[in-house]
Formats: structure tokens, sequence, C-alpha cells
């Protein structure tokens, strides 16, 4: 499987994955601020025809490209049932899974940063949107955010995969692309709070709310 990622202005990242047998690829979180072409150049180096446009989370920092995207590839969307916005070609709640040429995409329920926030996981790769980060996490203090529900994602699911799984965050603020879980699970300081200290540092957690907040809600709530 190949995974190329894509790096937004403020951290965000996307990430192409191309099933190099079937050719089928998968988009995940793709943003505006990553000329279409780019992707759609990316897609064509790989001979790839595009089957899903994954949406981790509805975003609040930047605005997403998947539904231009899937105008102009034909590409399914896909996000969690609660997502608000009403484009949703393949709605999930964690558990399904979906074929990509010969490898599968294991949806996984990972809410606390929003209500809907989901990873993907596919072989030895996780996509784990803001639920996860190198060494962080995302915040709880909006979108429907819940800390209790967060401390589960981290430890009872993204937790419970091998440790050589590869993370891929939405987000990195340092340029990074990828870790794993069991360097998270080692060093990640709130991977390493109990879940008194967890739940408490979490509900105290209130970082400036994102530069295009109310933009992109507007947008990627459509
Ligand atoms: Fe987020």
């Amino acid at each position: 499987m190949h995974i190329l990622p894509f790096h937004a202005q403020r951290g965000c990242l996307s990430y192409l994955v191309v099933d190099p047998t079937s050719k089928e690829a998968l988009l995940i979180d793709p943003s505006v601020e990553i000329a279409s072409d780019l992707y759609l150049t990316a897609l064509k180096e790989q001979g790839a025809t595009l089957r899903y446009i994954a949406e981790t989370h509805t975003h609040a920092d930047h605005i997403s490209s998947a539904i231009q995207l899937a105008e102009l590839t034909g590409a399914k969307i896909l996000r969690h049932k609660n997502a608000p916005s009403p484009h949703k070609d393949v709605s999930v709640a964690g558990g399904e899974t979906l074929p990509l040429g010969e490898h599968t995409i294991n949806i996984l329920a990972t809410p606390g940063h929003t209500n809907e926030s989901i990873s993907l996981h596919i072989d030895e790769a996780v996509f784990t949107g803001d639920a996860l980060l190198i060494e962080g996490t995302g915040r709880t203090d909006f979108q429907l955010g819940d800390s209790e529900a967060l401390y589960h994602s981290l430890h009872n699911t993204l937790g419970a995969l091998p440790d050589e799984t590869v993370v891929y965050p939405a987000h990195d603020y340092k340029g990074r692309t990828a870790s794993t879980i069991g360097h998270e699970k080692s060093k990640n300081p709130r991977f390493l709070l109990s879940h008194e200290a967890f739940i408490e540092t979490m509900n105290a957690h209130h970082p400036p709310t994102p530069e295009l907040f109310e933009e992109a809600i507007a947008a990627n709530t459509r």
C-alpha cells in the first residue's frame, strides 16, 4: 500500500492511500489549501482510481475539499453517521469494513475530540484524525468533545492495536507525518496520564479558537 501525505497550512495533513495492485485509492481529510490538481496529479501518477474520500471528523481549522473532489472523481464520501454534513455516500458508526482492492479499511469509532470522530485502520496503518496526534491529542472542549470518550478511544480502541501499527494523524505542527502506537503508548504525555488526570487535564484545556473556525464549520457542515 502506498501512503502519500500532503501537508497544508497550520499543520493540517491529508493522505492518499493507494493499493498498487488494484489501483484503488482512498483520500483522507482533503483540504482546499492543497490545490485539487495536486491530489488529481498524484492519482494520475499512480494510475489510480479514487474510490473513497473519508473525513475523520468535521474539521474546525480548515475547509474540506471532499465535496469538490467527489464531484471531480466520482469517489464516494465516507463520514460518521452523526457528522453534520448531509454529503454522506457511505455513513459509518464504527465496526464497518470496506474493501480497497485486496486490502480492508476497518472503521474505528474514536469519539472524544468530536462525537463523530473516526479512525481508519488498514493493514499496519491507522489514520487517527485528531483523536491521537504525535505525542498529543485533539482538544475536547468544543464540537461535542468528551474527555471521557477520548480516554476510552485512546486506551481501549487505538491502544488495542499492535504496537508496530503506524499512526498517521490529521495534524502535526512540527512537519512529522507518522508515529507508531507503541511510541505513543510509551511517550505521548496524554497517553501516560491516569484516567482521572486525563479527564482533569483535558477538561481544563481550552486552547484559542482556531483562526478559521466559523468559516470552516460553515463550509464543512454543508
Ligand atoms: Fe479537529
